[in-house]
């Protein structure tokens, strides 16, 4: 699976965001080992701290599923400046893969870079 077809299905399965408070959209793609591919969107809530990003929607999925071999993932947001993962899910994914590569739109091309890359002291225990 190429980047642009993982970037394609999280653009197409962003259409399903729930963000009637942000009215940002987020869709994102994950490629395992297994060569499943796990979607998720942000889901908002009334009670704005209960959100939850598409990266991790995505990871959980993966995770309950037994799939835990994380390679790359692809994100594709709307309406924002910056369209890399935020803190949160940079270390949330760091926990299965520190080499996932991790895909997302950047002035207005599609790049990769590892996560790493993106956070170099992820916190472990
Ligand atoms: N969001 C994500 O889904 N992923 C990120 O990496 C950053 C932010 C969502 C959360 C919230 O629903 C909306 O984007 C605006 O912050």
């Amino acid at each position: 699976m190429t980047n642009e077809e993982l970037y394609e299905i999280a653009s197409r399965v962003r259409e399903n965001a729930y963000s009637p408070y942000s009215h940002v959209k987020v869709g994102a793609a994950l490629l395992t080992g297994s060569g499943a591919v796990y979607t998720g969107v942000n889901v908002e809530n009334a009670s704005f701290g209960a959100a939850i990003c598409a990266e991790r929607s995505a990871a959980v999925q993966a995770v309950g599923n037994g799939d835990r071999e994380f390679i790359k993932i692809a994100v594709a947001v709307s309406g924002s400046r910056v369209k890399s993962p935020c803190g949160i899910c940079r270390q949330f994914l760091a926990e299965f893969s520190k080499d996932l590569t991790v895909i997302y739109e950047k002035n207005g091309a599609l790049t990769a870079q590892k996560l790493s890359e993106l956070l170099p002291e992820s916190f472990a225990l």
